[in-house]
C-alpha cells in the first residue's frame, strides 16, 4: 500500500525508516520531510495542516494510510477531514479525531476527563478572564510552587512553574489578561506542583484495545545536568530503568487502561498514539499531560527497539484488531542524543553545512534528521534548532551513550551543541 506520513522532524525521520521496512509499503511519502527522510521515500511539499493539499495529493497518488506525526494537523481536525470526504474516507488515518486531539490541544478537557475516569493528575482549577479575581484568590492561598497552564497549544512554552505568589499572579494576570499567548492562553489551569521523576508512556489504540510501547525518557532542559532553558528534548533513554514491573502495571492499570475505556465510553474516536507523560511521586504515578502523538525525540528510541512491523500495527489500528498483536521490544538500552544549531532555544542560524554524515556506521549507530534540508548545491544543511539525532543500542544506558557520543564527535556543523550527559542518573 501507498503511504504518506506528515511531518519534518527527528520523530518523523524514525517513523519514516521503520514504515519503509514494512513488506505492507510500497510507496512512502513524507510531507514536508527532510533531508534524512529523503532515504526512506519521496518528498512532498506540502505543509502539515494543508488538508486540501493532503487530498489533492491522496487521490492522485493511491494512498491508503496517512500517518500522522506532530500533533498542529490533528488539533485541527485531519481525521475528521478525511471521515466527512466521500472520496478520502476509506483511507486509514493513524491519529486521533479532533475531539480525541484535545487531550493535548486543552489542558482544561485533558483535566476534566482525567477526572472523570478517576485518573491521579495533579489537584487544579481551572480560570479564565471571566473569574479572574477568584483565580487571583486561588493563587494566593495555593502552596508553593505554583504551576500555570495556557489551556492551548503555546508551542511548548505554555507551562510556567512559580516560585512565589507575586510571580504566579503576574503570569495569570499576563495570560488571562494580556494574552501572553494568544486565544491559547484565555482559560488556563492552575495546579499543584508534583516533585518527582519524569518518564514518558506510549500507547497505541484502536479505540477499543490498545498495546503499550516501551517506555522512555527525555531530557527537556538545554544544559548537562538538567539547567538552563527548556527545549523540545535533547536526548532519550529507552527503557527507563526504574520503571520496573511493579511501577508499570500501575501505570497501565490506573492510567492506561482508565484512559482507553474513558475514550471508548465518552464515544471520542481514537485511532493513534497516545503519550503519557508521567511523574514517579514516591512509587505512584501521576499524570502531567497527554500528547495525541509520539514524543521527540523519545521517538527517535522507542521507535527502533520495537521489533513489530510497524504497517502490521497501524493495520490492526485501523482494523480494532489491536488485541492480536503484542508489542516485541530488544532489550538492549537505547540512547538517543539531539544535536543543535548554537543558540537554540532562542535565535540560531541556518544553512549551515553538515559535515561527517557519510563517516558514520550505519551498524553501530542510527542517524535521524530533525531541522535539515538542502542548499542549492544540493549539500545537506541545517534548518532548525534541533538539527539531528543520533541513536545507538548497547548493554547498558552508559555503553549505548558513550557510542552516540562517540559518534556524535564525527558530525560537525558550525556552532554544533549537544549534551554529553544524557542518560546520567543510569549510569
Ligand atoms: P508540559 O508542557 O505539560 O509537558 O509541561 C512541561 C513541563 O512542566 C513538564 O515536563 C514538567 O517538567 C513540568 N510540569 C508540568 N506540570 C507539572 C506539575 N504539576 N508538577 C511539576 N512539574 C510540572
Ligand atoms: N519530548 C517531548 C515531546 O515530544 O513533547
Amino acid at each position: 500500500m501507498n503511504i504518506l506520513l506528515l511531518g519534518s522532524g527527528g520523530r518523523e525521520h524514525a517513523l519514516a525508516w521503520k514504515i519503509r521496512q514494512s513488506k505492507l509499503c510500497s510507496e512512502l511519502y513524507i510531507a514536508p520531510g527532510n533531508a534524512g527522510t529523503e532515504s526512506c521515500g519521496t518528498n512532498v511539499d506540502i505543509k502539515v495542516s494543508d488538508f486540501e493539499g493532503h487530498k489533492k495529493f491522496c487521490l492522485d497518488n493511491n494512498i491508503s494510510m496517512v500517518v500522522v506525526g506532530p500533533e498542529e494537523p490533528l488539533v485541527k481536525g485531519i481525521y475528521d477531514f478525511f471521515k466527512a470526504d466521500s472520496r478520502l474516507k476509506h483511507i486509514a488515518v493513524i491519529g486521533p479525531s479532533k475531539q480525541g486531539a484535545q487531550l493535548e490541544g486543552s489542558k482544561a478537557f485533558a483535566k476534566e476527563f482525567m477526572m472523570r475516569h478517576n485518573i491521579p493528575t495533579a489537584v487544579y482549577r481551572e480560570f479564565n478572564s471571566g473569574n479572574y479575581e477568584e483565580g487571583v484568590a486561588y493563587i494566593q492561598q495555593h502552596a508553593t510552587p505554583i504551576v500555570i497552564k495556557a489551556d492551548g497549544l503555546a508551542a511548548g512554552k505554555g507551562v510556567i512553574i512559580c516560585q512565589n505568589h507575586v510571580e504566579a499572579v503576574a503570569e495569570f494576570e499576563l495570560m488571562t489578561q494580556q494574552a501572553k499567548f494568544g486565544d491559547a492562553g484565555k482559560k488556563v489551569v492552575i495546579e499543584e506542583f508534583l516533585t518527582g521523576i519524569e518518564m514518558s508512556v506510549f500507547v497505541l489504540t484502536d479505540g477499543k484495545n490498545y498495546v503499550v510501547l516501551p517506555e522512555a525518557k527525555d531530557y527537556k532542559r538545554i544544559g548537562e545536568g538538567d539547567k538552563g532553558l527548556n527545549t523540545g528534548g535533547m536526548g532519550a533513554v529507552s527503557p527507563v530503568p526504574f520503571a520496573d514491573e511493579n511501577f508499570m502495571k500501575k501505570v497501565t492499570d490506573r492510567v492506561v487502561k482508565p484512559t482507553v475505556a474513558g475514550l471508548q465510553k465518552e464515544k471520542i474516536n481514537y485511532r493513534g498514539f497516545i503519550f503519557i507523560g508521567l511523574i514517579k511521586v514516591g512509587d505512584e504515578p501521576y499524570v502531567i499531560e497527554y500528547n495525541c502523538r509520539m514524543g521527540d525525540p523519545e521517538t527517535e528510541v522507542v521507535i527502533p527497539r520495537m521489533k513489530n512491523d510497524i504497517v502490521e500495527l497501524f493495520n490492526a489500528v485501523e482494523a480494532q484488531k489491536l488485541d492480536t498483536v503484542r508489542i516485541e521490544a530488544d532489550s538492549r538500552a537505547a540512547v538517543t542524543i539531539v544535536a543543535v544549531s548554537g543558540g537554540y532555544p532562542g535565535e540560531y542560524e541556518k544553512d549551515k553545512i553538515i559535515e561527517g554524515l557519510d563517516l558514520i556506521d550505519a551498524e553501530e549507530t542510527l542517524v535521524f534528521h530533525a531541522g535539515t534540508g538542502r542548499n542549492e548545491e544540493g549539500a545537506v544543511v541545517t534548518n532548525g534548532g534541533r538539527v539531528l539525532t543520533i541513536t545507538s543500542f548497547d548493554d547498558s544506558i552508559e555503553e549505548a551513550a558513550y557510542k552516540s557520543r562517540a559518534n556524535l564527535e564525527i558530525i560537525d556543523f558550525e556552532g554544533i551543541y549537544f549534551r554529553k550527559d544524557i542518560g546520567y542518573e543510569f549510569y
